[in-house]
């Protein structure tokens, strides 16, 4: 018999959790609302920002082959967490997953590691959001005060991200109101961010001189691999719809209509968007800051840049509100596991959300992006998200060995094909990291060992019944 570490949760054990009063979520989102959360989390800092940063440091025009590498290991992810997330329509997405498979220890670690998927992601973001608003409020004459502008290190002189904690206080408020009201609002800031990355194609497409696209690989394959390692964070947030499988109506259907239709959506989207930057700036000229917006500056429309700042200050916000969405639902599920304190899976009477799980997550991610300067946490989210996309993917091949006969409302294609390749295309790009991202990586994963064997496995529901 498998000693403690390994005790896994059955499926069986997630079924009887649904049904608990009190301790589950409200259904309310139907298979449009979950492409539109996919959306709503995958287009952010990754497209507006470190295009450029790819283009210019890692790829050169061939950031497009970045993107279009990163996208085809992330849609092999996509179909093996849609396997799991129809399966297993509960809301802690990978954590869960490799509860049921793995055993309690890897669960434990996948649930640490996906912190600095959500949380750090959402910092991370809310900092560049406040750049943008920075940027915008500057044209308009306002100058907020140096102090509390920015983040210390970041600006000379600041002690406090003002804009960066006040924007997710907001966005966390809305999510205690509830999920059907949260929904609503993604939905319009997607619809915003939707036009302005249409315009972008639409308008931008007459600038391009394909001249800017030789030499297209300056810094040959390997610059390719560490932009797609890079340019990774710009997809983050398909997943993210798996940790809202409990709260849809229909998760059997609508799941992989809202992992896979996000993906796809997007994918397509990116390499138009990387196209048309590349090919409307020569390279040495491309910005790294506000890339998108700057290419039509730098063609006279001042108009449109100020068009797609907009935008991206929009279309931030809805990434904010999907990470926190993220974050609060897997501590809401590891809180009803017992290996987070109960508090954390107390949901509100009338509103039908992990209020204690939300505002908690909300706050603390609001203090860290105001003090702490955030360069290389995509680089930590990136690295983060790609090992629970490792584990995911493994997962799939033990449960169809250790439950071959549960009902799959969707099987993932060409097993084991496609999650082998998916683990391997994964691994490879953890591999792109920079060597530091890897260290704090191991720290924060020894620290989170550190919590489980002090608090979590004493205080495991699954330990404690099979004691
Ligand atoms: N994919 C999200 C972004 O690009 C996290 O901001």
């Amino acid at each position: 018999m498998a000693g403690p570490l390994l005790a896994r949760k059955t499926l069986t054990a997630f079924e009887a959790d649904l049904a608990s009063e009190g301790r589950s979520l409200r259904r309310a989102l139907g298979a449009l609302d979950l492409v539109l959360l996919g959306i709503g989390c995958i287009i952010g800092t990754g497209i507006f920002v470190l295009t450029g940063v790819a283009a210019v440091h890692h790829a050169g025009p061939a950031v497009i082959a970045s993107y279009a590498i990163a996208g085809i290991v992330c849609a092999l992810a996509a179909l093996c967490y849609s396997e799991f997330a129809t399966m297993l329509p509960i809301s802690g997405s990978a954590y869960s997953y490799a509860y049921a498979t793995m055993g309690e220890l890897v669960a434990w670690i996948i649930g640490w590691d996906l912190i600095l998927e959500y949380a750090l992601a959402a910092s991370a973001v809310a900092v560049g959001w406040s750049g943008y608003v920075r940027d915008i409020l500057m044209g308009f004459g306002i100058e907020i005060p140096t102090a509390i502008a920015g983040s210390p290190g970041t600006l000379p002189g600041a002690v406090f991200n003002l804009p960066a904690f006040l924007i997710l206080l907001l966005m966390t408020a809305l999510l205690v109101v509830g999920i059907r009201e949260s929904a609503r609002a993604n939905a319009v800031i997607v619809a915003i961010k939707l036009f302005v990355v249409f315009f972008v194609i639409g308008v931008g497409g007459f600038y391009v001189a394909p001249e800017n696209w030789t030499p297209f690989a300056p810094f040959g394959f390997d610059g390719i691999v560490s932009g797609a390692a890079t340019v990774f964070f710009a997809y983050i947030g398909f997943d993210a719809v798996t940790t809202a499988a409990e709260e849809s109506r229909n998760p059997e259907r609508d799941m992989t209509i809202g992992i896979i239709g996000s993906l796809a959506a997007c994918t397509v989207l990116y390499l138009a968007v990387a196209a048309i930057v590349t090919g409307m700036v020569p390279l040495g000229e491309i910005d790294t800051a506000a890339p998108v917006a700057q290419a039509f500056r730098r063609h006279g429309l001042q108009f449109a840049g100020g068009l797609i700042s907009a935008g991206a200050i929009a279309g931030l916000s809805s990434v904010l509100l999907v990470l926190l969405l993220g974050q609060s639902r897997i501590f809401f599920s590891m809180s009803r596991d017992g290996l987070l304190p109960g508090l954390f899976s107390a949901v509100h009477p009338r509103f039908g959300t992990p209020h204690v799980a939300t505002i908690g997550v909300g706050v603390i991610v609001a203090v860290i992006a105001g003090f702490v300067p955030l360069k290389e946490l995509a680089e930590l989210a990136n690295i983060g998200t790609l090992f629970a996309f490792v584990v995911v993917s493994l997962g799939i091949l033990i449960l169809r060995r250790s439950e071959p006969d549960r009902r799959r409302p969707f099987r993932t294609p060409w097993v084991p094909l496609v999650p082998l390749l998916a683990a391997a295309g994964a691994f490879w790009l953890m591999k792109a990291l920079p060597f530091e991202t890897w260290i704090r990586f191991v720290a924060w994963l020894a620290l989170g060992l550190v919590v489980y064997f002090g608090y979590s496995r004493h205080h495991s529901h699954v330990g404690r019944a099979r004691e």
